[in-house]
């Protein structure tokens, strides 16, 4: 289903940007409502992003937000497929010119926007600088229709899940307890910082199987980062347990918060939600999605 988002399509403004000037400081008041951009990554795949997303994006939709989530994940678009979608355009289309923005966001369960991804978004690191002021130029007016943006930016250290994660302004980088998990975290959280000087960084450890897993995961997590940990900031925002319901939901092509609101793991989003908002007094403006896209189509 096609979703014509209000004020998107033919609202796009005629305001273009210089790319010239687009380090300006942004001039929102700190503490304002603009739209929070949060990346969600990991060192290793496979750990539960896309459904930490999917989930996420419920439980702030239920919180009363306006959710879009962009799906950054590359080959396999699954978000789509645990929301049951079928898109026909995605971001290439809009790079190419072929459709606006407001046509290739589908509409999700309980009035979620999508923005499909598909193979576009590899194209979105290598853009033309002409490009880059249409992409612009298209995003302009999303700042007024959503609460959050969530990105599933794809797991490991290639150079889109690197892009996406210093251009948004928190990281909820998830961690399991496997071994390689640990390290494998540490690895990206370290070019990132390293590399490009992104210092904050939010843990979720996913699929535990108790409280104490969880908070040993991210003890384990800060052993490993060992000198350079004086420099960052990693912020322990909780676990999600391990629930079989998963896997049910998955045969649905639904969540668990849609189809088990009551399991533990849908308490889990909920609560991670409700304390990703209440936590929102400390961030600045530079969280807002214009932002994030003149940071992402700058970069390169
Ligand atoms: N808390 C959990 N309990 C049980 N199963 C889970 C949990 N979280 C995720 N899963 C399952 O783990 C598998 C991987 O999850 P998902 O696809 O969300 O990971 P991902 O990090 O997005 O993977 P990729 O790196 O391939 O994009 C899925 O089958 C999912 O249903
Ligand atoms: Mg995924």
């Amino acid at each position: 289903m096609m979703h014509q988002a209000n004020g998107l399509r033919g609202a796009v403004s005629s305001k273009a940007y210089d790319m010239n000037r687009v380090e300006e400081v942004n001039t929102y008041p700190v503490g304002s409502p603009f739209p929070r951009v949060i990346a969600v990554t990991s060192g290793k795949g496979g750990v539960g992003k896309t459904s930490i997303v999917a989930n996420l994006a419920i439980a702030f939709r239920r919180l009363g937000k306006r959710v879009l989530i962009l799906d950054g994940n590359l080959g396999l678009a699954n978000i789509d497929i645990i929301f049951g979608l079928n898109p026909v355009h995605n971001i290439e289309h809009v790079i190419s010119g072929e459709k606006d923005l407001a046509e290739v966001i589908v509409e999700g369960p309980e009035e979620i926007s999508i923005i499909p991804a598909g193979s576009g978004v590899h194209e979105l690191v290598h853009l033309t600088n002409g490009q880059k002021l249409h992409l612009l130029n298209e995003f302009d007016t999303l700042n007024e229709d959503f609460d959050v943006l969530l990105i599933d930016t794809g797991a490991g250290i290639s150079s889109n899940v690197i892009y996406f994660n210093i251009a948004a302004q928190e990281r909820i980088v998830v961690a399991t307890s496997e071994p390689s998990s640990i390290t494998d975290t540490y690895t990206l959280i370290k070019v990132i910082f390293t590399q490009h000087g992104t210092r904050s960084f939010k843990v979720l450890v996913n699929m535990v199987n108790n409280a104490e897993e969880g908070k040993s995961v991210f003890e384990n997590l800060s052993n490993v980062s060992g000198n350079f940990l004086k420099d960052i900031s990693l912020e322990y925002i909780g676990f999600i347990s391990k629930d079989d319901k998963f896997q049910k939901a998955v045969k649905q092509r639904r969540t668990v918060s849609q189809l088990y609101p009551k399991s533990e793991s849908s308490k889990g989003f909920f609560d991670l939600a409700q304390r990703l908002l209440n936590d929102s007094m400390n961030r600045s403006s530079d969280g807002n999605i214009k932002f994030f896209w003149r940071k992402l189509v700058r970069r390169h």
